[in-house]
C-alpha cells in the first residue's frame, strides 16, 4: 500500500490539468461504477449537500482529488433531474480561505425561496496542526456554482472538543426558526449534537444547547454528520456514532444509526420510542444524509458514502475508491423504518434476462422465496464455487453475508461476515449490483445491506436455492466525465 506524507495528502489542486492523467487511467478500469455517482478522480467519501432546488437536485461529496487517500478535502458537485441520471459539475467548494484550510468538511443545503444555501465546516489547523472547526455557509450564484460568504457563521465551542462539525440545517415551522445541528464531541470523549439557532438563514446564528437523547449520554466518542427529518409525523434522527465498537459489527468502529422518535425543540430533547438501529447492515455504509425540499411529509430520501473511515479498498492500488449508494426512500410503516430504491430506477432496465447463473456487471435482481432456509450466491465462479455468500436461516429469521469467498478480500481485521437479524420471515430480495457495490433490500425495505465487491473475470456467475428470479442489466446513467 502506497504510503502517502501529510504534504502529500494536504496539497492543494492548482489546476485540473494535475489530475487529468489519473482521470484518464482509472476511467478504464473495470470497478468504474455504470449507475452509481463516483469520484472523478481519487476518493469519494461523505455526501454532502443534498437538496431539490427548483426542478434540480443537488449532491455534492466529500472529495480527495490525489488519490485513495483522506487529506485536503473538497466539495465536488454533481446534479440530477431525477435522482437516477447525474452529471459532474466540477469542485463545489475548495479549501481556498484561511478558515478552512485544511478541508472544506461535511455539511448539508437548503432551498429557501430562489436560493440555496449550504453549511460546511471550515477546517482550519494553524501551524502546529491545531484544529478550529468553523461553521461556514456558501449560495448557489446565477452560472449554479457554490459562492461563499466572506465570513464564516460562527466557530466551536470551547466547552466542547475540536471534533465539532458536518452542520445539518433544517426549518421548523413551528418555531419559525432554523436550526444547525453539529456532530460533536465533549471535553470528556463521548459522542453529542450541538444544536443553535436563527430566525434568517445566514444571519443570526446563535448556541442553543446541546441536544439530549435520554439513555445515550455515553453512546460512542463522536457523532458525526447528524441528520434529522420528519417523515409521517415522526422524527427521524440518524448519525454516525464512532470510536466505538457496537454488538453485531465486528471489530469496526464506524456505525450508522437511527432513533424514531420525537424531537421537542423547546427543551432540545429528542426521544427514542426504542433502541438505536441499524440504518444499514452492510460491510461499508456511513456518513448516510437526507435530501432537503423533498416536500412530502410521508417520506425522506437518502443517500450514503459506500465506505468505511480507517479501511482501505482494492481500487487504492488504482488510486481511486469510493461511490455513493443509490438514493433510497425512507419511510415508517408501524415504528420501524422501511427502504426502497429510488422509484424510477426501473427506468434503467433492458430486457428481462434468464436465470441462467451467468450476472451481468450493473444489473438488478429481483427474488420471490419461498418459506424456510435459503441460499444465493453471489459473484461466484462459474463452477458455482467462491463468491458472496447469503444464506438465511429460517429457525432464527437471520440472513448472513460472508464475503470471504471472493478472490479479492478486504479489511478482514474488521468483518468479511455479517448477520442481518429480520423480523418478518424472508421473503423478498431485491438486489443492486454495479462494478463494484451490492445493495440488497430485504423484504421491501424492512432491512437493507450495502457493501462493496470487486468481482474478478472469473466472478460473474451466482447461484440460488429455488425461488423466483427476474433480472435486468441496468443501462449507465452516471456520466464518468472529467469536469473539474
Ligand atoms: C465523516 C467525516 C466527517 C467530516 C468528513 C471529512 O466521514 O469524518 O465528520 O466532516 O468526514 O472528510
Amino acid at each position: 500500500m502506497k504510503e502517502w506524507s501529510r504534504e502529500e495528502r494536504y496539497r492543494v489542486l492548482q489546476s485540473p490539468e494535475e489530475i487529468r492523467e489519473l482521470y484518464e487511467r482509472i476511467k478504464r478500469s473495470p470497478y468504474r461504477q455504470r449507475y452509481h455517482v463516483q469520484p472523478v478522480t481519487g476518493l469519494s467519501s461523505d455526501p454532502n449537500g443534498f437538496a431539490l432546488h427548483k426542478g434540480k437536485w443537488h449532491l455534492c461529496y466529500q472529495w480527495g482529488p490525489w488519490g485513495a487517500v483522506h487529506g485536503l478535502k473538497y466539495w465536488y458537485h454533481v446534479t440530477s433531474p431525477d435522482l437516477i441520471h447525474w452529471s459532474n459539475e466540477g469542485i463545489g467548494l475548495a479549501p481556498d480561505r484561511d478558515y478552512d484550510n485544511k478541508g472544506a468538511h461535511s455539511g448539508s443545503a437548503i432551498s429557501v425561496g430562489d436560493e440555496l444555501y449550504f453549511y460546511y465546516t471550515g477546517n482550519h489547523r494553524d501551524e502546529n496542526w491545531v484544529r478550529t472547526p468553523w461553521t461556514c455557509a456558501a449560495f448557489l450564484d446565477a452560472e449554479g456554482k457554490l459562492r461563499k460568504l466572506p465570513e464564516p457563521l460562527f466557530g466551536p465551542r470551547p466547552d466542547h472538543s475540536e471534533h465539532q462539525r458536518d452542520p445539518k440545517v433544517v426549518w421548523n415551522a413551528e418555531k419559525g426558526r432554523y436550526y444547525i445541528f453539529i456532530g460533536a464531541q465533549t471535553l470528556d470523549k463521548r459522542g453529542c449534537v450541538l444544536i443553535y439557532e436563527s430566525e434568517r438563514p445566514l444571519t443570526g446564528w446563535r448556541f442553543a444547547g446541546e441536544l439530549k437523547v435520554p439513555g445515550y449520554e455515553s453512546f460512542g466518542g463522536m457523532w458525526e454528520c447528524p441528520y434529522i427529518t420528519r417523515i409521517g409525523g415522526k422524527d427521524l434522527l440518524i448519525f454516525s456514532p464512532q470510536y466505538t465498537t457496537l454488538p453485531g459489527r465486528g471489530n469496526s468502529t464506524n456505525h450508522n444509526v437511527y432513533f424514531i422518535g420525537r424531537m421537542d425543540y423547546d427543551t432540545l430533547t429528542f426521544t427514542p420510542d426504542g433502541p438505536y438501529r441499524f440504518l444499514d447492515f452492510g460491510f461499508d455504509f456511513y456518513a448516510a444524509q437526507g435530501a432537503a425540499n423533498v416536500n412530502d411529509p410521508q417520506k425522506a430520501i437518502l443517500i450514503s458514502w459506500i465506505g468505511l473511515p480507517d479501511n482501505h479498498y482494492p481500487t487504492e492500488e488504482e488510486d481511486w475508491e469510493g461511490s455513493m449508494t443509490l438514493p433510497r426512500e425512507l419511510r415508517i410503516r408501524d415504528g420501524r423504518l422501511l427502504q426502497t430504491p429510488i422509484s424510477g430506477i426501473e427506468a434503467l432496465r433492458g430486457e428481462a434476462l434468464p436465470d441462467e447463473g451467468r450476472l451481468p456487471e450493473a444489473c438488478e435482481l429481483e427474488l420471490e422465496i419461498p418459506a424456510g432456509d435459503f441460499d444465493l450466491a453471489l459473484f461466484t465462479k462459474p463452477d458455482g464455487s467462491g463468491g458472496m455468500s447469503f444464506r438465511y436461516d429460517a429457525a432464527s429469521k437471520t440472513c448472513t453475508v460472508d464475503r470471504r469467498g471472493m478472490n479479492k478480500r478486504f479489511n478482514p481485521q474488521v468483518f468479511e461476515v455479517l448477520d442481518v437479524p429480520l423480523e418478518n420471515e424472508l421473503r423478498r430480495l431485491r438486489i443492486f449490483i454495479d462494478r463494484s457495490s451490492a445493495e440488497i433490500f430485504i423484504n421491501d425495505g424492512e432491512a437493507t445491506f450495502t457493501t462493496h465487491s470487486y468481482p474478478e473475470e472469473n466472478e460473474h456467475w451466482f447461484t440460488h436455492s429455488p425461488a423466483a428470479v427476474r433480472m435486468w442489466a441496468l443501462s449507465a446513467s452516471v456520466t464518468d466525465e472529467f469536469v473539474v
